[in-house]
């Protein structure tokens, strides 16, 4: 049996928790949200650096986990080498899927949507630098897309309006060809896909990332047994405010209990 901590700012990270519950549903997970900090795509990185280290140093010590999802591209891609640096326990992070992106492009137009803070990271231009030199890559730093993803989650209003105008600078055409593959480089726009799918000006391939971060889980702890019992699912949220009806479904619905 094996234990896992699957930490994000917010809801995002249930769509990874999703793909790692269907590859691994005998692990027992602790998710638990930094919603006294949300969100984190705004914040200076030193701040964001210091709050993710203090939180884990709470968090790992109760929990005693196996493996610790980082399932935030926004921490990710800022404070694995910290936090890899200061714990034991293995990190599983979520890094924007910029090679399958650029694998998947035909047109070679790729264009990646996340938080300002994402787009910011220098690990991110290494990745454009490192997997992407034969594409034309359009930087999306969405400003308010993980709010209306978490808004729309908790049956709050989350208008197509506003949604359209935070990926529309992900639909480029030049001259040539137009964008065909866009990387969702922040967790909480999957909860989203189905608008975005309906509300993109022309179809594209959306990445999202869990799926591999799910693999990588598995080849971290091992496959499940087969027969084994299904692990137990517990949400916490770092404010201590009791979740709202509709999140707390949401939560259940992904097998999760309000602790
Ligand atoms: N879910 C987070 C990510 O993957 C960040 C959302 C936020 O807190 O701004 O980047």
């Amino acid at each position: 049996m094996s234990r896992l901590l699957v930490f994000d700012s917010g809801l995002g990270g249930l769509t990874v928790l999703a793909a790692i519950r269907k590859a691994r549903p005998d692990a027992d997970v602790l998710y638990l949200a930094d919603d006294a900090f949300f969100p984190y795509g705004a914040l200076p990185e030193q701040a964001l650096v210091a709050r993710v280290l203090g939180v884990m140093a709470e968090a790992i010590p109760a929990a005693r986990p196996d493996a610790v999802v980082i399932a935030c591209n926004t921490a990710s891609t800022l404070v694995l080498p910290p936090l890899r640096a200061a714990f034991e326990v293995p990190f599983v992070g979520t890094v924007p899927a910029i090679k399958p992106a650029a694998a998947a492009s035909h047109t070679k137009r790729i264009s990646v949507l996340a938080t300002p803070g994402t787009v910011a990271r220098d690990y991110t231009r290494a990745l454009i630098a490192e997997h992407a030199g034969d594409c034309r890559v359009t930087l999306v730093g969405a400003p308010g897309l993980a709010a209306l993803a978490e808004a729309a989650l908790s049956g709050a209003p989350a208008p197509d309006t506003a949604i359209a105008a935070e990926i529309a600078p992900c639909f480029v055409a030049d001259e040539a060809a137009r964008t065909d593959a866009v990387v969702l480089a922040c967790t909480h726009y999957p909860l989203l896909v189905e608008r975005l799918h309906r509300l993109a000006p022309w179809p594209v391939a959306w990445l999202d990332p869990a799926p591999a971060i799910a693999r990588r889980v598995v080849s971290l702890l091992g496959a499940a047994r087969p027969g084994a019992p299904a692990g137990r699912g517990e949400a916490r949220f770092t404010s201590g405010r009791p979740p709202l009806p509709a999140i707390r479904a949401a939560l259940a619905e992904r097998g999760l209990a309000c602790g």
